[in-house]
């Protein structure tokens, strides 16, 4: 009936020139997400929920599941044999895990996005944006400071009513669902495309006092056309959105000026899958993925959905 993920890695990326290892970095996040969703589903039961009294780079609050999904992923990534390092939301510096000519992956994740929503068993994921190293290039946090328009493909899992993987590469967007009677992931959605009509719009109105006007006048205008749709974690608020039609936007506030998601392994993997599934994702300012990273943990505005309402919003936005 469906395609499993190894049979369509084997035929789609193994062996070809742009992604030959491909296939080995997102088994290893399938085997990490499998291991998280289930984490995630028996954290109240295992009392895993709640937090571990660090603080993090971000100055936020680690959840314990934030810590077991960084560790997992780092483990499966490292497993794969073709990751050169990784660097995570919860880690200050780059993680170096393999340094061969076989190792000639990069990826920078958020391992556990929407992570306050754990205990109220509200749907929560992980993000991961891929990019290629150079021949035998150096590992430096500056390595991983590439433009998001460098990635060669994106992943994000969504742990709710079912996990799902969504995965994009330069061609193509294809959704995988774990089915839970044998943990294999079966290609439930291929070649995933944004819908023409755009169903609903996602952004925290509580923030609204503290927008600037024009940012105003854009959620003004959305609220006056759409429905709204606000999970609280952005990972469920995009996959709805990139499966219905959507618009989300996180723009800069008075509480985060820089805006409050991260670039690299929030904004960036989102925009390469948006765009690729033919939407958009902009800063306000410039196209997310042309943002010319200067530290592997900045924060940045994030408007991503159907094009063309994210380039009315931006341009409202502007006046
Ligand atoms: P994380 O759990 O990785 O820190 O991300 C949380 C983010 C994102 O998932 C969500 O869209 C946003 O925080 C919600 O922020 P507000 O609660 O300020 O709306
Ligand atoms: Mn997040
Ligand atoms: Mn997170």
């Amino acid at each position: 009936m469906f395609q499993t993920l190894s049979e369509y890695s084997a035929s789609s990326w193994k062996g070809s020139n742009e992604y030959d290892g491909l296939e080995a970095v997102v088994a290893g996040i399938a085997d990490g997400a499998q291991l998280i969703q289930a984490k995630v589903r028996a954290a109240v039961l295992a009392q895993a929920v709640g937090t571990t009294g660090e603080i993090n780079v971000q100055g936020e609050v680690v959840q314990i599941l934030d810590t077991f999904s960084s560790d997992t992923l780092v483990r499966t990534l490292s497993e794969s044999g073709r990751v050169a390092a990784v660097s995570s939301e919860e880690i200050e510096e780059t993680v170096v895990v393999g340094d061969s000519p076989a190792h000639q992956y990069l990826v920078q994740m958020d391992p556990l996005d929407g992570s306050s929503n754990i205990d109220v068993a509200i749907s929560v994921g992980s993000i991961l944006g891929i990019w290629k190293r150079q021949a035998d290039e150096m590992i430096t946090d500056s390595t991983l400071l590439k433009k998001g328009t460098e990635q060669v493909a994106a992943v994000y899992t969504v742990y709710g009513s079912c996990t799902m993987m969504v995965v994009a590469t330069r061609e193509n967007v294809q959704g995988f669902t774990l089915d839970p009677t044998d943990g294999i992931f079966r290609l439930t959605n291929p070649d995933i495309r944004i819908p023409e009509k755009n169903s609903c719009y996602s952004t925290n109105e509580g923030n609204f006092k503290g927008l600037d006007l024009g940012t105003q006048k854009a959620v003004e205008e959305l609220r006056s056309t759409y429905s709204l749709r606000y999970v609280g974690s952005l990972v469920a608020d995009f996959h709805r959105n990139l499966l219905k039609g959507g618009i989300f936007l996180y723009p800069s506030t008075k509480k985060s000026p820089e805006g409050k998601l991260r670039l690299m392994y929030e904004a960036n993997p989102l925009a390469f899958i948006a765009e690729q599934a033919g939407g958009a994702a902009s800063s306000g300012k410039e196209r997310i993925l042309d943002i010319e990273p200067k530290k592997l943990h900045q924060r940045c505005a994030l408007i991503i959905g159907n094009k063309d309402v994210v380039e009315r919003t931006v341009s409202v936005m502007d006046r």
